[in-house]
């Protein structure tokens, strides 16, 4: 059995620093060595996946990785990401206010809406599901490393609502026109219009993503959100939120992987006493982890003597999460 067992879409979250990114490298290198056709994509302000393999991914652009078979992976560009959604936000409200013929000016409301902090987290997820619904039917399996899992959790909790009020905007918008039809003269021409109707394209468009973005995040045979942590306080309780929030959703837990923990031998070689306090520091928060999260608990990996880089040190991170253990 692997690590994730058969899953398609693995998440990884957690706080910062605390090896997401490692961990996500780490699965992904590990499906993709099991025969499975494998993406790996960073969708972090600041990305790492590429000083961690060694290798330029930066640009958009799905890449192979180098001597690795079946594994590509890509560092998606926030700033277009976010630049491009908020083109797409400005078309449909600039629409909306034409349509709703509200006479003032829709500037400040574009505005509000594209420059809140939530937005550049809502431009990450929409990448989520355009990944979902496209890139995705290429690959077995596709691990998404990236900041904004919290996020992607609400919305997958809010999308319940978020359908109702897109089913309620479509009813609405085919009413309006369909008043402009029985009012109107030219009836073809106006049919013709109502067909092409750009506001109802784009909703409907939008709810479709939405509906199979939420049935397959929602899928347990098809999903899970694997959380890291480290043994130490802020780090536990991060994933404990998260857990919670996640249970509150219906979104499936894959598990928990704890990373960066001392073993004896390290401690032993040390003679400042620096890592033996760390070390019994460590042992109570693993206690901790075990009581609170024992259920969820898929992995350990050592902290090494270094920064994860390169294949060799992937290949240690995996062969952890398999066999290590903390006594
Ligand atoms: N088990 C480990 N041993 C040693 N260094 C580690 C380990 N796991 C992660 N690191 C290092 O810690 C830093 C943070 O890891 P990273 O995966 O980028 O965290 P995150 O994605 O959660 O911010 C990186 O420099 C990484 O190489
Ligand atoms: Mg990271």
């Amino acid at each position: 059995m692997s690590l994730i067992g058969n899953l398609k879409y693995v998440f990884t979250g957690g706080k910062g620093g605390v090896g997401k990114t490692v961990i996500a490298a780490a699965l992904a290198y590990d499906q993709a060595s099991r025969g499975r056709k494998t993406l790996l994509v960073s969708l972090n302000p600041v990305h790492s996946l590429s000083s961690l393999f060694g290798q330029d991914f930066s640009g958009n652009k799905i890449v192979k990785v180098k001597d690795v078979d079946n594994l590509y992976a890509v560092e998606v560009e926030i700033e277009d990401a976010v630049e491009r959604y908020k083109e797409r936000i400005t078309t449909r409200l600039r629409e909306f206010f034409k349509w709703a013929e509200i006479p003032i000016n829709p500037e400040p409301f574009i505005n509000i809406a594209t420059t809140n902090p939530a937005f550049q987290e809502a431009a990450m997820f929409d990448k989520v599901m355009d990944i979902i619904v496209k890139e995705s039917k290429e690959y077995d399996i596709v691990v998404f490393d990236t900041a904004a899992v919290a996020n992607a959790i609400r919305l997958i909790g809010l999308s319940k609502l978020y359908g109702l009020w897109l089913t309620r905007m479509i009813q609405s918008r085919k009413e309006a026109l369909e008043t402009r039809y029985k009012m109107s003269f030219k009836k073809d021409k106006v049919l013709e219009e109502i067909k092409k109707d750009p506001i109802i394209m784009d909703l409907v468009a939008l709810y479709d993503k939405f509906k199979v973005t939420r049935s397959i995040l929602t899928d347990s045979s098809k999903t899970g959100f694997y959380f890291v942590t480290i043994p130490q306080a802020l780090p536990i309780s991060v994933v404990k939120r998260f857990i919670s929030m996640v249970r509150n959703f219906e979104i499936p837990i894959g598990g928990v992987f704890v990373n960066m923990v001392l073993v004896k031998d390290q401690v032993e070689k040390d003679t400042t006493g620096y890592l033996k306090a760390k070390y019994e520091e460590q042992q109570r928060y693993l206690e901790m982890i075990r009581r609170d999260l024992g259920e969820y608990i898929r992995g350990y990996v050592k902290i090494y003597d270094r920064d994860i880089t390169g294949i060799d040190y992937i290949k240690y991170v995996v062969d952890d999460l398999y066999n290590f253990k903390p006594e």
